[in-house]
């Protein structure tokens, strides 16, 4: 509730920087704009190409000067209209996008703090403005994940007013506003077992062509209290609801990533249980690598109970190779060498400093090092993604 309301204070300016001015929870994200430079970086294109989409896309690209006379008559780009040319991209062709959807992704590791939301937001807008249409479901009612794309989790409508934050601002619905109809249709229950419509449940930060939210609120712990006394298949839930067409359609995406919380629940296990590629960011110590012995485990149960056999990745983060302890991980490291990512993302300051701007760091500065190294890891999950259903190009 305290940083709704110290949020709220700040406005956007306009800079023509790479986005460089704070952010209010949930505040517009048309006056955050890129020049060339930073628009080439997002979409991973040389300046030219950039120049070349901006003509061609359809999109209307203001100048520098529309917003302060006097300024160059430069192209500045805000994030949805990249995203809206990344959308363009895909449907001339230009980039490869799976034949079948959706992939589902869970990230998830039994250990805190080891960037499994970091992880689940860098991919699901990476993955985005390579053209592969995602959702991001959080699962966590910690609702980080929610908190990094600019929505309130801790305030009611009421109060969002009183702060003078736009009510899109509020989190209404969650994951629960589908789970429990769907409990309640299994447990034989014939009143309640609606879902509100997906309009409703279905945030769109930075617009239609951009990624899409299913965000978490404390209420999310209904969910996870039905879960437990369900009884039957209960780990099968989220993959029998993506099957079907409850609250939201899973085949409009072609991924859909889960974001789990640190500790084990029935969320996570049936979201692994959904899995078609579970990613485990861990941090290189101890700890971490017995959380993903855990997981490990979790996902062996899962495959003697249902043969269910999600791919798992293992995605090393806060990586920092000049300490010993590191390179000794790395040792321990190799019996799970089949299931590394062929990238690390390294220690960065600039991830825990991103937090205050409500806007995952690739938004923010996407010529950064660590901007850069999660649009590899991404490339190589939209590589995987397509060996699996196949290209569509
Ligand atoms: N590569 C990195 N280098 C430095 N800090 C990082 C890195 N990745 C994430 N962080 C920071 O570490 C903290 C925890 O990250 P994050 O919330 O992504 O972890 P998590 O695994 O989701 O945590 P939890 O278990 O609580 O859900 C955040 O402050 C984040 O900004
Ligand atoms: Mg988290």
């Amino acid at each position: 509730m305290t940083h709704g309301l110290c949020c709220a204070i700040f406005r956007p300016i306009v800079n023509f920087d790479i986005v460089k001015m704070p952010r209010s929870t949930f505040a517009p994200t048309d006056s955050f704009l890129y020049r060339l430079a930073g628009a080439s970086a997002l979409l991973g294109v040389s300046s030219n190409t950039m120049r070349a989409y901006a003509d061609n896309a359809g999109v209307h690209i203001k100048r520098a000067a529309d917003f302060k006379p006097g300024a160059p008559q430069v192209r500045v780009f805000d994030p949805s209209q990249i995203f809206q040319i990344a959308a363009w991209r895909r449907a001339q062709g230009y980039t490869k996008f799976p034949a079948h959807r959706p992939t589902v992704i869970t990230v998830d590791v039994i250990k805190g703090g080891t960037g499994k939301t970091t992880t689940s937001v860098e991919l699901a807008v990476n993955l985005q403005l390579s053209g592969i249409r995602t959702l991001l479901v959080d699962l966590d009612i910690q609702a980080n994940a929610t908190q990094m794309l600019g929505y309130e989790p801790d305030l009611t409508m009421e109060e969002a007013e009183s702060y003078d934050l736009l009510p899109e601002a509020i989190v209404e619905n969650t994951f629960a506003s589908i789970l429990l109809p769907y409990i309640l249709s299994k447990s034989g229950a014939r009143q309640g077992a609606t879902n509100p419509p997906a309009e409703l449940i279905i945030k769109k930060p930075f617009g239609e062509a951009g990624p899409h939210l299913i965000p978490s609120d404390p209420y999310l712990s209904d969910a996870e209290t039905a879960l437990a006394k369900a009884s039957g298949q209960r780990e099968l839930y989220i993959r029998r609801i993506l099957e079907g067409n409850y609250g939201f359609n899973a085949s409009d995406y072609d991924a859909i990533i889960f974001d789990c919380p640190p500790s084990v629940s029935f969320l996570s296990s049936a979201a692994i249980a959904a899995a078609d590629i579970v990613i485990a960011p861990i941090r290189m110590d101890l700890f971490s690598i017995k959380g993903l012995s855990r997981l490990m485990g979790e996902i062996n149960t899962l495959e003697s109970e249902y043969r269910l056999k999600p791919e798992l990745i293992i995605l090393p983060t806060h990586y920092a190779p000049q300490f010993s302890r590191i390179s000794r991980m790395q040792q321990t490291l190799t019996a799970y060498r089949d299931l590394m990512a062929p990238c690390v993302i390294s220690a960065s300051e600039q991830f825990p400093k991103s937090l205050d701007q409500y806007l995952p760091l690739t938004l923010q500065v996407p010529t950064s090092q660590a901007s850069k190294e999660y649009k590899v890891f991404a490339e190589f999950i939209q590589n995987r993604i397509i060996a699996r259903t196949g290209n569509k190009k």
